[in-house]
């Protein structure tokens, strides 16, 4: 979900509702505003749908108000639908809230709070918590309104990023964060509140991220009031200055976020390499890894955690880190891997993949590895995220902002990191001579220029190709090796965007299983570079046209045997196999695109998904 907020001299529903744009990526099931108008008396609007139907409901609050806060939902508790959206009043419509993630106790506090005559309008865990902050105060316990809130948010479990005001302290925003992401911005004469610094880049460079476990009041005459949650300790703000330029999270021409970023990968890989491959020097420079070499050197084993796209690139990273650094690699679905009872000892090293660094099991499962003695690594592209900040190291991938919910620069980046590490525990382990490391640094550098060649060849083919597979409504993407987990990642973009349902197998297993499914109807995506098992490739494409099966075949340049059996047939540059998916990646996020665009589906916004989950 996302939260916005806006207290100051200009139209807070302008700022709001623009916020809300950015950052609905977050969520978009439902939306809402709050404004106090010059009054001191609350508009409410709110709405299930996407921003755009708030504001076909909302437009008559434009220019009546200087504070405000907005809400765009990702539904957990109650089904998107009006009277779930946020904000929600308390009984006595004087107190209302925004709130993102979940209160783990909200039925609990909903029988005593009903048990006091407090009703309930909304299914939302949401209301209980503006109705607990309502008690507090009617049972004057709490001699003022943040004082209110900060008594309530001692009696919640769970996690939560909230905004609060109440009618009876006009110009106040009080909010809070356990878990899920808050950033206040400082502007003059002018405060902003949002789940990232998005709303706000445009109007201030200055930001103060919210701590675990903190809230403040906001207001102009006041300032930012920062406290503990529990025992009310005053703490100094920290403000820092934001990188994040406005162009970076506009689409700048291109139709769509997704497609912009899948442009993007060539810089954004080059990027995330930078001053950390030194070819000339024939070194990777990795901090992170460095100061800790000896933990990886000598750990048992690596676990990587992840979820959804994150977790195909752990898989990738398995490939890399047994193959060149020869340390033992399990990669699991965070969501598994803490509700198993996992052995983890000290001697393991954890790392955790994540584009956002807020995802709630991912987040989770590292703590628990944490506290079982492991040392703890994170792979995140959002600096300072929850997860970057927990972590006892890390390396960031240093690919921009990625706004479309379906990942693709971000999973570009997180193998060149992984390939890094690979090579660099490989180079330290002495299980990678010196001469094949030069001649595999020098190729990865050139990896930037291969995906620029593959986009400009492979842009208006993937086009074509899409329109015939408009109206289907299975696939299957195979590849073996380093490549099986990058078909799950082409199946995982397709179904994502198009709805289209789309299965990733590893090429080999589909005799045990898959096969049954093939017939003339059946599209089939095979990875098929020279490198890498080419020739059972070539008799598992056999196998499928025996039984008629079309297949789209990704193959490098110049190739003839699976070609020539092939329907379709979409060519990418040689190399070595380790860099294979990276490179093989990019048709078939533009395939999974173009299909999606050609079913008129919302690509930035597919249905039911979020770009960062926050809730387990
Ligand atoms: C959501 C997104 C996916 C993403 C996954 C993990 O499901 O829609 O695109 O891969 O979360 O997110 P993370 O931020 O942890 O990489």
């Amino acid at each position: 979900c996302g939260i916005v907020g806006y207290t100051g001299f200009q139209d807070a529903y302008d700022v709001v509702i623009n916020g809300l744009r950015r950052l609905e990526y977050r969520g978009y099931d439902s939306a809402g505003i709050v404004l106090e108008n010059a009054n001191n008396s609350f508009e409410v609007e709110k709405t299930k749908g996407k921003v755009d139907d708030l504001v076909n409901i909302s437009a008559q609050l434009k220019g009546t108000a200087k504070i405000g806060m907005g809400h765009t939902r990702w539904a957990t508790h109650g089904v998107p639908s009006d009277r779930n959206s946020h904000p929600h009043l308390s009984n006595n419509n004087k107190i209302a809230i925004i709130h993102n993630g979940i209160i783990e106790n909200y039925d609990t506090i909903k029988k005593m709070l009903a048990d006091k005559g407090f009703t309930f309008k909304s299914e939302t865990d949401t209301e209980v918590l503006v109705n607990l902050i309502q008690y507090f105060m009617d049972i004057n316990v709490a001699t003022d309104f943040p004082t209110a809130v900060r008594y309530a948010l001692n009696e919640v479990y769970g996690a939560y990023a909230i905004t609060v005001m109440h009618e009876d302290y006009p110009g106040v925003l009080v909010v809070g964060r356990l878990g899920s992401p808050l950033a206040i911005g400082i502007g003059d004469k002018e405060y902003f509140i949002a789940s990232d610094a998005s709303p706000f880049v445009e109007f201030t460079k200055e930001a103060i991220y919210l701590e675990e476990g903190h809230m403040a009041t906001i207001s102009l005459e006041g300032g930012v009031d920062i406290r503990t949650i529990n025992e009310n300790s005053r703490i100094e703000p920290e403000i820092q200055q934001l990188k994040l330029s406005l162009e970076q999270i506009e689409k700048g021409g291109y139709e769509h976020f997704m497609l912009k970023e899948i442009f993007e990968q060539p810089k954004s890989i080059h990027d995330t390499m930078r001053g950390r491959l030194l070819v000339d020097e024939g070194i990777i420079k990795m901090a992170g890894i460095w100061d800790h070499v000896e933990k990886f050197k000598n750990a048992n084993r690596i676990i990587i955690i992840a979820c959804g796209t994150s977790w195909h690139a752990g898989l990738i990273g398995e490939y890399l880190i047994e193959e060149y650094a020869r340390i033992p690699v399990e990669v699991e679905y965070a969501s598994e891997f803490r509700y198993r009872n996992p052995i983890i000892t000290d001697k393991d090293v954890v790392i955790a993949i994540s584009q956002s660094g807020e995802t709630a099991d991912t987040m989770a499962a590292l703590k628990l590895a944490k506290e079982k003695g492991a040392f703890i690594y994170g792979i995140c592209n959002v600096v300072d995220s929850s997860i970057a900040r927990i972590t006892d190291a890390g390396s960031y991938t240093h690919a921009g902002p990625e706004i479309g919910v379906a990942s693709t620069k971000a999973f570009t980046a997180q193998l060149t990191i992984l390939t890094l590490i690979a090579f660099k525990l490989g180079k330290h382990n002495g299980n990678l001579g010196n001469a094949e490391f030069m001649s595999l640094i020098s190729e990865l550098d050139a990896i930037p220029k291969k995906i620029e060649e593959v986009l400009s060849s492979t842009h208006e083919l993937t086009q074509s190709i899409a329109k015939d597979f408009v109206g289907v409504h299975n696939f299957l993407y195979l590849g073996r090796g380093y490549n099986y987990p990058a078909a799950l990642e082409g199946a995982l973009k397709l179904k994502e965007i198009s709805y289209i349902h789309a299965e990733g197998y590893p090429a080999a297993e589909m005799k045990h299983g898959p096969i049954a499914l093939i017939d003339e109807n059946m599209p089939i995506v095979i990875i098929a570079p020279k490198k890498g098992h080419y020739d059972k490739i070539v008799s598992n494409v056999q196998e499928i046209k025996a039984r008629k099966g079309k297949v789209i075949a990704v193959v490098n340049k110049g190739d003839q045997q699976v070609s020539e059996m092939a329907d379709y047939v979409i060519e990418i540059p040689e190399t070595s196999e380790c860099f294979s998916p990276i490179v093989a990646s990019v048709p078939l996020q533009l395939l999974a695109y173009y299909i999606a665009v050609y079913r008129g589906a919302n690509v930035d916004q597919p249905r039911n998904l979020a770009k960062s989950v926050t809730v387990e």
